[in-house]
């Protein structure tokens, strides 16, 4: 179900944890699954689950917790937009409408081309930064304004 390069790394973050501790690796399993598919259906997490030696459901819970985990199919690039209080406070509901607008699309809704997706996130723990959004869990942009926006999103492009 997974290729070998990501049972590899799985099993790099196994290192880190004693042997009878598997499902401390469950976060990192699910995220390396995830980059290899795209998003989590439910058989990979029965499948990283299986391979971690834990219950599923363990698993699911996992991966329903966390927004960052996908368990749908979303676009090639995935944007996250923090709505929570100091982002809120400092015009996110304008970087949404701006966003909204210009990919016409709404929050978990994919652009018809398969490269946007839009979700809508809580604080990320960088309210300095605000407003602010990440792209694929992993690339934050802050002090967001739209114009901003528009240069970020033509960089994607
Ligand atoms: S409220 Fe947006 S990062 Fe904290």
């Amino acid at each position: 179900m997974l290729s070998p390069e990501s049972i590899a790394k799985i099993d790099y973050e196994l290192t880190k944890y004693p042997s009878d501790r598997r499902q401390a690796a469950v976060m990192s399993a699910l995220r390396i699954a995830q980059a290899e598919k795209g998003w989590l259906s439910k058989e990979i997490i029965a499948f990283v689950a299986d391979y971690l030696g834990i219950p599923a459901i363990a698993a699911l819970e996992v991966a329903t917790f966390y927004n960052m985990y996908d368990l749908e199919p979303v676009g090639k690039y995935k944007i996250t937009v923090c709505t929570n209080i100091s982002c809120m406070l400092r015009d996110a509901d304008q970087i949404v409408d701006h966003l909204q607008c210009k990919l016409g699309v709404g929050f978990n809704e994919t652009t018809p081309d398969g490269k946007f997706t839009l979700k809508e996130g809580e604080c990320m723990g960088a309210c300095g930064g605000a407003p602010l959004f990440h792209v694929n869990n992993t690339k934050m942009h802050e002090s967001l304004t739209p114009s901003k926006v528009d240069e970020i999103l033509e960089g994607l492009k």
